[in-house]
Formats: C-alpha cells, sequence, structure tokens
C-alpha cells in the first residue's frame, strides 16, 4: 500500500498491523508474518488465501446460478463467529467492517477473517470511536449514532450471510440515503423458506433490529444451526476445488 498524507488513513493501516501481528494463534484470522514500512510504503506479508467471499459469488457462482450448501455457510458462520469472539475475548477489539469482501477463504476450505482497518478498542464493552464502516453492512444503532457492542457485528454478520444465501445484498435502493433509511425504517430482510428453519431462525436473531435483542457470541454460539456446524465433518476446500473445477472445464 502506498502511504498517504492522510493521518487518518495511516492510523488505520497501523492499527490493521498491530491486529493481525497479534492474532497468529487464532487459525480464523489471516496468518501475517510481519510488515515492512517505508517511507511512502506499507508492504505487509501475509498468508496468500485463495479469495474473498465476494469475489467467489460473483465471480464464480452467480454467474452459473450456483448456490452455495447451506453446510458452507454454517462453517461461514461458524469460522467468523470464533474471530469475533477471539478479538473481543483477547484482544477488547471489535471488527466494525463485516461483510463478504472481508472474509477470505483459501484452497484447503478454511475460511479467515482479514482487514481489522477499522477495528476499534472497546471500553466497558462499548465502542469508543464513531469510525464508520461500509454503510451496506452497518447496524440501524450504527446508522443512528448511537452507542454500540459487538452485535453491531453479529448484525453485519447476519445481513453478510443472507447475501451470500441469495447471492445477492438483500437491500434495494436508489442512493447511499435511502438505503440508511431502509436499514432503520424497512422491515428487516429474512431468507426464504427453502432454508432451514434453523438457519432462518439464526439469521432473523443476528437481524433484530434493537441491539439489546439481538445475542451476543456466546448465546449464538449456543443455537442448533451453529451447533450443528461446528463440528460438522465437511470438506470445504472439496467444494471450492469442484466449483473452480467445473468452470476451467466448461
Ligand atoms: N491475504 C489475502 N489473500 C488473498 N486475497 C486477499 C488477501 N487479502 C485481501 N485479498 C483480496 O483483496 C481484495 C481487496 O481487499 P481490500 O480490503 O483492499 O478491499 P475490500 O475488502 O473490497 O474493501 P475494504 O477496503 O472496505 O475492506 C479483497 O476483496 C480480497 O479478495
Ligand atoms: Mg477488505
Amino acid at each position: 500500500m502506498k502511504k498517504t498524507d492522510n493521518g487518518q488513513e495511516t492510523k488505520r493501516i497501523l492499527r490493521d498491523l498491530q491486529v493481525i501481528c497479534k492474532s497468529n494463534d487464532c487459525q480464523y484470522i489471516v496468518r501475517s508474518y510481519g510488515y515492512i514500512l517505508t517511507y511512502d510504503h506499507v508492504y505487509i506479508c501475509m498468508e496468500t488465501m485463495a479469495m474473498c467471499l465476494e469475489k467467489l459469488y460473483k465471480n464464480h457462482l452467480a454467474p452459473k446460478d450456483i448456490y452455495f450448501p447451506e453446510c458452507i455457510l454454517g462453517k461461514v458462520a461458524v469460522s467468523v463467529i470464533q474471530a469475533l469472539k477471539y478479538l473481543k475475548d483477547t484482544h477488547n477489539i471489535i471488527h466494525r467492517d463485516i461483510k463478504p469482501s472481508n472474509i477470505l477463504i483459501d484452497w484447503n476450505g478454511y475460511i479467515k477473517l482479514c482487514d481489522f482497518g477499522i477495528a476499534g478498542q472497546l471500553i466497558d464493552s462499548l465502542a469508543s470511536t464513531s469510525s464508520l464502516g461500509c454503510t451496506a453492512y452497518l447496524s440501524p444503532e450504527r446508522i443512528k449514532r448511537e452507542k454500540y457492542d459487538i452485535r453491531a457485528d453479529v448484525w453485519s454478520l447476519g445481513v453478510t450471510l443472507i447475501e451470500l444465501a441469495m447471492l445477492q445484498y438483500p437491500y434495494t435502493f436508489q442512493n447511499p440515503f435511502d438505503l440508511m433509511c431502509c436499514i432503520t425504517d424497512n422491515p428487516t430482510p429474512r431468507l426464504p423458506e427453502s432454508f432451514s428453519k434453523e438457519f432462518r431462525f439464526f439469521v432473523d436473531k443476528c437481524l433484530e433490529k434493537k441491539a439489546s435483542s439481538r445475542p451476543k457470541y456466546p448465546d449464538l454460539m449456543e443455537f442448533d444451526w451453529y451447533k450443528s456446524h461446528q463440528d460438522m465433518e465437511i470438506d470445504v476446500g472439496e467444494w471450492l476445488s469442484a466449483v473452480l473445477v467445473e468452470e476451467e472445464e466448461d
């Protein structure tokens, strides 16, 4: 990355470096090997993943009408929740930018979280600054600029899971302001009945508009949908290879 004169951007890069360099003990966070700072560039050495989930669905699944099997989405949820819980428990950090492009998958099927540029320190469990993430995944309380905690990331995970399940972002809107109004005023998006009732229940809970009614990580980990995928033996890497090989053969 080229360094800019923008102090905010430099802070963001340094925050990212601090978090990734001390999170190598979590298997659900992209591994880093160190960084090099020069006077005009920052080089971060990190493990190479195959791609992010946004590219996977937009470039490889949607064009061929292939949907993520629910069991793969279960593994995505387990991996992201484990990573977020680790960040909270170990570093007292909230991620604040959960979305498909910040969840990466490798060729073996391991799913990992990246991009801690706007992660924030929690003080008494509340975020102390209001650094903005991507509007599309912001929870209603963040849009309304109220105080928020890790449950803002739970909301973003809910939107992310629906987007991945449907292969499209769930809100339709005219402009960014309209989108913010949709998130705060419209009924929350829901999964269609073709998905299991456990999955629909899980997503409904993540997308409780009132943050105080939304579950925290230990509660989410007790839900049937989470528990059934936690120890499920599925070869995500094999599924990924099959999807991509099929493409090469076409
Ligand atoms: N370790 C990695 N291995 C493989 N691909 C990566 C890795 N880190 C990032 N990428 C890819 O680089 C792309 C760009 O990432 P970047 O974080 O700059 O943009 P973004 O996630 O789309 O937006 P934002 O800047 O808001 O996070 C990602 O979408 C991902 O596909
Ligand atoms: Mg990113």
